[in-house]
């Protein structure tokens, strides 16, 4: 049996808009989390060959298999060693079942390590870099954004012309410098609304072909990563908070533009973001935010305001959250 771990990661650049084979659009920049995670083991039989089943938490979850055949016969030329075997696949999460987290990035890049390790375990060598290479190319088949949560602290997807080893095909760690205090940066998720979302993000990737905005979008994505860069050097939090702010927003507008348009913010979303500005403004602390696809809100801060921000946090947004329920997360420091 071989069991491996994988966080989820929240990305400050945004991948939104893909090419055939699960290729994206325009290059992302992430950070790896550390306290919601997936954790999977594979058992694997010769007795039976070319099948599986999954399970979840403990309980057989045959809701799961169209999606995981597909990852299957994607990945098919690339680990021909598993139609030898009868796969049992148990998976579970660190963070509440339906917290409307998405779980498609941890889970996927789970279950790809765990396929690497049984390679390696069946005989085929590898150093340790192409082994999470190959991870993160078959994490990436399965969910785009998963092929990031195989490495940790800030990870970088799709090519870019000033970072040198970043591919449209993997994932890769941030290769340039890193100041200090972005290294365990906190990421508060305020739990906004924990319902399943209307649109999924395939659809939404779908959307941006033929989008008014597309190209425009795509451009902007390579210039937020080549102004990262002396952001990420220097700590400046400032600009970096100005980045990612428009990011979020970005990502948003996108969805609001395409042919069909939705929306996945709640009020309770716009009200987390008009307190968080309120605050930033009147107390200096750099406290910025960001979006995934769904009504939640990602309070991203350096460490050394961790006090202020809880605070911030107890005082003015808990009550925005289903539950009052905030996940507390960190990159790893
Ligand atoms: O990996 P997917 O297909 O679930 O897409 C993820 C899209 C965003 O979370 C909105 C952005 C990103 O880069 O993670």
């Amino acid at each position: 049996m071989i069991t491996q771990k994988a966080p989820s990661n929240i990305a400050l650049v945004k991948y939104w808009g893909k090419r055939e084979g699960q290729l994206p659009a325009n290059p992302s920049v992430s950070f790896t989390l550390t306290n919601c995670y997936t954790e999977t083991s594979v058992t694997y039989n010769p007795e039976h060959t070319a099948s599986f089943e999954f399970f979840f938490e403990g309980e057989a979850k045959p809701s799961f298999h169209p999606k995981l055949t597909t990852f299957f016969e994607r990945i098919a030329d690339l680990v021909p060693f598993i139609k030898e075997y009868h796969l049992r696949i148990d998976s579970h999460n660190s963070f509440p079942h339906s917290s409307g987290i998405a779980s498609s990035a941890s889970a996927m890049a789970a279950l790809a390590l765990c396929l690497v390790r049984m390679e390696q375990q069946l005989g085929t060598p590898m150093t340790e870099e192409e082994a999470l290479q190959k991870a993160s190319v078959l994490a990436r088949l399965g969910s785009g954004s998963a092929c990031r949560s195989v490495y940790s602290g800030l990870v970088v997807w799709g090519a870019h012309k000033s970072i040198a080893g970043s591919s449209d095909d993997y994932g890769i760690p941030y290769p340039l410098t890193v100041n200090e205090v972005f290294k365990n940066y906190q990421d508060s998720i305020l739990l906004i609304d924990k319902g399943r979302k209307q649109v999924s993000s395939s659809v939404g990737h779908n959307l941006m072909h033929g989008h008014p905005f597309a190209q425009a979008r795509f451009a902007q994505a390579h210039q937020h990563i080549e102004e990262l860069i002396p952001v990420f050097a220097a700590g400046d939090l400032e600009r970096f908070i100005a980045i990612i702010e428009s990011e979020a927003l970005t990502l948003h507008a996108m969805m609001q533009t395409s042919q069909p348009y939705f929306i996945l913010m709640r009020p309770n979303t716009l009200e987390a973001i008009n307190r968080i500005w309120a605050f930033r403004q009147e107390t200096k602390t750099p406290v910025g935010f960001t979006l995934d696809a769904g009504a939640n809100v990602h309070l991203l801060y350096p460490a050394f305001c961790k006090e202020a921000v809880q605070a911030f946090i107890t005082a003015e947004l808990k009550e925005l959250c289903e539950g009052g329920q905030v996940i507390a997360d960190a990159v790893k420091g």
